[in-house]
């Protein structure tokens, strides 16, 4: 079922014939310049999936030891690269070093208030370096789990990479989830240690990051240690004998810490996204194939080359962080600019300033960043100098053609692709996109499937959809950066992605391929919502709300949201107390608590009743109806009643 806002969307990109093909001069530049050349891989690589990615591996990782074989599929569970031993942080970083590219630089870091770091190839290896022997000193041994709670500063991908390096497995929760939501993920992953900091700053003001965390720990019996970076100098308390500075640490180490030859199959790291229940689902992802996979992915859709400066404006707490922040860009020794704060701090042009002044050429960011620069005003891109650009990129839900056309127009100078990336946490990396040089671009189109990539669209009874009708996303065969499975729990995992569709991975997306054979994305089949191009099930946050003691049964459904492309609508019935701004407030506050800020509804509406149908399901679509002003409830005083509306409806939806 598809929310108003992902209809109206729908009814937007069905219309939607335009078709912007890269100029000659971008394909004769480009390593894959054609639809030929492009046709001509993608036949390769479905023709004999495993001789392809041999190929690609052997060429593209370094090999401690040989693997003995490509796959080996048990479904739905993959190993890739059987036997092999890999380091994902030496591909990273020694690499380079070792060709003599230690002089390059890794990332031209900002923080929020100005301060900037240099950081080389070289310089990256010996903090990596260091903190992996850090970790070593702490006792934390391959397979512990370690959880990062950081801002967006240097340290987060070395502490990534140091992980990486003795094979940890890092769970990365991102600055904006509450102590409650760092105290499940420590739990659920049984992590030995955390590392944070002490602050971040976000919009001019400090975020008490090791204040959160201490809150956590106070419900995380497995962590015995905390790491804690200095950045802001807030003189958090530290626990004796459990906190530890950071810059202590390291400062007892030395700078030569070989990298750990790791099975190819060890886990890498796991990330915990939404489902359709209300329990995170730890996405568990390993060395080899997922290291390959976000290297050539990242090689293949931005085309980079040597003289570029990429930026990717996501988090690390997400996964287009980890695969094109940290592990794709890195392994393809690329130069990244990496930033720490709001976009609109201390003026809402600071992006184009960041990309004026580091002569940005791939900038890669999200549709409600767009949506908010067009907010903000023309103005605020005019004062700066953009033609380093040469590539654009789009990422985290579907861009609305209106949102693409200012992209492509007022940010690309019209002389840019956009490479439009469909991929998930699950897939480890990009799954469909134009590849810039080879595949014309139309507006709200992910376009064609990556190498290796077999994409099916079915109705619900299984037989496969027509040209342009709309059906499950599916994808056939397994591919290298395909998840592993869920943290704990395999029978969740074959679950929710490999029974309702037997022998495919059911993306949880619909989709229609056009005439063209190009793909369009046409929102979530289950009840996850994306709020600014994050994840959130609509049930995770009614769990949430019902937690409260004043709360008896609750329903969360997305609403649209001209920034956020979907906001969250809450309608709560109360036990025994009335219906107040001030309980509205502390109800707000109350999933912040639980949650975080990304999850604080933007309206809360109370009612006498949940509306339901006879077998007592929550009409959801008739109250995203009315959270979308499409339909008025009986009673539009404090206290709604959907009894009337409710017994109109209930015959459609049972
Ligand atoms: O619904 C799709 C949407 O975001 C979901 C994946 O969310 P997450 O795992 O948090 O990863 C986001 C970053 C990769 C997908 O199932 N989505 C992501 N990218 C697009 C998209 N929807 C349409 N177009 C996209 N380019």
């Amino acid at each position: 079922m598809t929310s108003p806002n992902t209809a109206k969307q729908i009814a937007n990109v069905m219309n939607e014939t335009r078709v912007f093909p890269p100029s000659a001069e971008f394909s004769s530049r480009a390593a894959i310049g054609s639809t030929d050349a492009y046709q001509a891989l993608y036949d390769e690589s479905i023709a004999d999936p495993e001789k392809f990615w041999d190929g690609q591996a052997k060429s593209h990782l370094h090999w401690f030891e040989p693997y003995t074989q490509c796959l080996e599929w048990s479904e739905p569970f993959a190993k890739w690269f059987v036997g092999g031993k890999t380091n994902v942080s030496y591909n990273c970083l020694d690499a380079h070093v070792r060709a003599g590219r230690g002089d390059r630089v890794a990332f031209f870091w900002e923080g929020e208030p100005g301060d900037k770091r240099t950081i080389t190839y070289a310089q990256l290896l010996e903090d990596v370096s260091r903190f992996a022997a850090a970790l070593d000193r702490l006792g934390i041994r391959k397979g512990d789990r370690v959880s990062i709670y950081m801002p967006m500063v240097p340290e987060l991908p070395v502490a990534m990479l140091a992980c990486a390096r003795i094979g940890a497995i890092h769970s990365v929760i991102f600055g904006g989830f509450s102590a409650e939501a760092i105290a499940d993920r420590n739990n659920d992953a049984q992590a030995k240690l955390i590392i944070t900091s002490d602050g971040g700053w976000r919009r001019g003001k400090v975020l008490h990051l090791k204040q959160t965390v201490d809150e956590a720990l106070a419900k995380s019996p497995s962590v015995q240690h905390c790491v804690v970076l200095q950045r802001v100098n807030n003189n958090s308390p530290m626990t004796d004998g459990r906190d530890v500075w950071w810059h202590d640490l390291v400062s007892k180490e030395s700078s030569n810490f070989p990298a750990v030859p790791l099975d190819s199959e060890d886990s890498l790291f796991i990330l915990y996204t939404s489902g359709s229940t209300g329990k995170p689902k730890g996405i568990r992802h390993t060395m080899g194939g997922y290291n390959l996979y976000a290297k050539r992915t990242f090689q293949w859709v931005f085309d980079y080359r040597d003289e570029d400066i990429f930026w990717c404006t996501a988090d690390c707490g997400w996964i287009t962080g980890h695969s094109y922040i940290v592990y794709g860009p890195l392994s393809a020794g690329a130069t990244q600019v990496l930033y720490e704060g709001a976009p609109n701090w201390p003026e809402e042009d600071r992006f184009w300033d960041i990309i004026e002044r580091y002569k940005v050429s791939i900038l890669y960011t999200a549709p409600t960043a767009i949506r908010a620069f067009i907010k903000w005003g023309d103005h605020h891109v005019d004062k700066h100098d953009l033609s380093s650009l040469r590539l654009l990129g789009s990422v985290g839900e579907g861009i609305n053609p209106e949102a693409w056309m200012w992209y492509y127009e007022k940010i690309g100078g019209g002389r840019c692709p956009i490479v439009d990336t469909w991929w998930q946490t699950e897939t480890g990396g990009i799954m469909m996109s134009p590849l810039p040089g080879a595949i014309a671009c139309k507006p709200g189109s992910c376009t064609r499937p990556m190498p290796g990539i077999v994409p099916r669209i079915l109705h619900s009874d299984l037989t496969d959809v027509g040209t342009n009708e709309g059906g499950m996303l599916c994808i056939e065969k397994p591919w290298p950066g395909m998840l592993r499975g869920i943290w704990g729990d395999d029978q969740r995992y074959q679950e929710a992605y490999w029974s309702k569709v037997p022998h495919m991975y059911l993306t949880g997306d619909n989709s229609r391929r056009d005439e063209d054979g190009y793909y369009w994305i046409m929102g979530r089949i289950d009840d996850v919502i994306n709020v600014s191009g994050h994840r959130l099930s609509t049930i995770e946050i009614e769990s949430a709300l019902v937690s409260h003691p004043s709360v008896a049964e609750a329903a969360a459904v997305g609403r649209p949201d001209e920034i956020k492309g979907q906001g969250i609508a809450v309608f709560v019935t109360l036990k025994n107390h009335e219906p107040s701004d001030a309980m509205r407030d502390e109800l707000k506050k109350h999933v912040r608590k639980e949650i975080g800020a990304l999850a604080v509804p933007d309206e809360v509406r109370f009612t006498t009743a949940l509306p339901k149908t006879r077998s007592g399901k929550i009409m959801r679509r008739l109250l995203r109806d009315i959270a979308a002003g499409k339909e008025s409830a009986q009673d539009t005083s404090t206290l709604e009643d959907f009894s009337v509306l409710a017994k109109l409806r209930s015959d459609e939806e049972s």
